[in-house]
């Protein structure tokens, strides 16, 4: 079945097809800039570029795919969670490109879109997919969980954050540190020049190194980056604007191994406790090459999708609406997006 997905969750306005075995055909995203001026995603602007865009970069994803509309069999968008303007723009216009047509859709869910990724054939015939058992880590700039992954069709949460997602501590920290957004590639890139030691945060190397706890709380799966992002704000108070200027690669290094240590720690404890011994990972800050390397090392059979499958992309949920209930037409016309949690009812 060749599927068309649209994703516009956040900031990045994004169309993908995909072929009946799960190989994507086209993968075409538009990264929203002017958000880079305000520090973050302003609602308003990334609705109004989704809109101003969408069309073209559905048109883009068909051509680059080599097929037309009418090859398309399934529609499918990202009903929640995310910024409710943004998700409208990309479920109305799959509905109503299904609609044209009769075509069924199907309503997938960000985060199942996120696990879904590693269900993506590669271009090679012998790649992937990675197929379920396996614990999935994911971290983005809205949530970082451990999931026990089962089946194609869901997932059971294990640990989630109780405080800050990742991806956020990663682009507050940027911002302390005065870097662009979004804040998680700029932070790795100064980091690259930093030692990662140099600094003592909650869970750091520095702190490790002088034999203080390694964990901030006990031994659960769960994750806290609040306390961590303070630590970096009461650093940078410390030092005046010219040691800021240069002990900043070293502050991002160490704060960065830190988030890395933290997703680290219970991915292995997790992997111990649920003796699933295959891993993936997804999400925007599954980007990140250290922690890239740190989770290859563990000891797992490991599954880590290109970078470009981990930061939002259309791929992803077009991967997961192959396993979602598809809706005949015109059952979903009426669907509305959600904000939070979980797809009502
Ligand atoms: O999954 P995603 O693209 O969108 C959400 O669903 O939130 O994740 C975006 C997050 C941002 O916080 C961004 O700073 C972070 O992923 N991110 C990274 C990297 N690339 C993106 N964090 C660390 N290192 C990276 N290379
Ligand atoms: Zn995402």
């Amino acid at each position: 079945m060749t599927v068309l997905a649209l994703e516009t969750s956040c900031d990045d306005t994004c169309a993908a097809v995909l072929d009946g075995d799960g190989r994507a055909l086209s993968n075409v995203i538009s990264s929203q800039l002017a958000h880079g001026a305000f520090g973050g995603v302003v609602p308003e602007i990334a609705s109004r570029h989704h809109l101003e865009h969408v069309n073209a970069i559905v048109e883009q994803a068909l051509s680059e795919a080599g097929v037309g509309l009418e090859d398309i069999e399934l529609l499918a968008a990202t009903r929640g969670p995310g910024l409710i303007g943004a998700l409208l723009v990309g479920l109305s216009t799959a509905k109503g490109l299904a609609a044209a047509r009769e075509l069924p859709f199907a309503a997938v869910d960000h985060l199942q879109g996120h696990v879904a990724a590693n269900f993506l054939r590669g271009p090679e015939p012998d790649e992937g997919p990675f197929e379920p058992p396996f614990l999935c880590l994911i971290a983005s700039g809205g949530h970082t969980l451990l999931a026990r992954v089962e089946a194609h069709e869901g997932f059971e949460i294990l640990g989630r954050t109780l405080d800050d997602a990742a991806g956020e501590a990663f682009d507050k920290g940027a911002r302390m540190l005065g870097l662009g957004f979004p804040g998680g590639p700029a932070l790795e890139r100064l980091a690259e020049q930093g030692d990662p030691a140099a600094f003592s945060f909650p869970g750091s190397p520095g702190e490790l190194r002088r034999g203080a706890p390694r964990k901030p709380f006990a031994d659960g799966l769960d994750f806290s980056f609040a306390g961590l992002k303070t630590a970096l704000l009461y650093a940078t108070r410390e030092l005046t604007a010219e040691q800021l200027a240069e002990r900043s690669a070293d502050l991002a290094a160490s704060y960065q191994a830190a988030i890395v240590e933290s997703l680290i720690s219970r991915t292995e404890r997790a992997l111990q406790r649920t003796g699933l011994e295959r891993l993936a990972i997804g999400g925007g800050v599954a980007a990140n090459g250290p922690l890239r390397r740190r989770v290859a090392e563990l000891d797992a059979e490991v599954h880590i999708p290109g970078r470009l499958l981990c930061t939002d992309n259309a791929a992803m949920i077009a991967s997961a609406a192959r396993y979602a209930p598809r809706l005949p037409y015109p059952e979903y016309l009426g669907m509305d997006a959600y904000a939070t949690g979980e797809a009502p009812g």
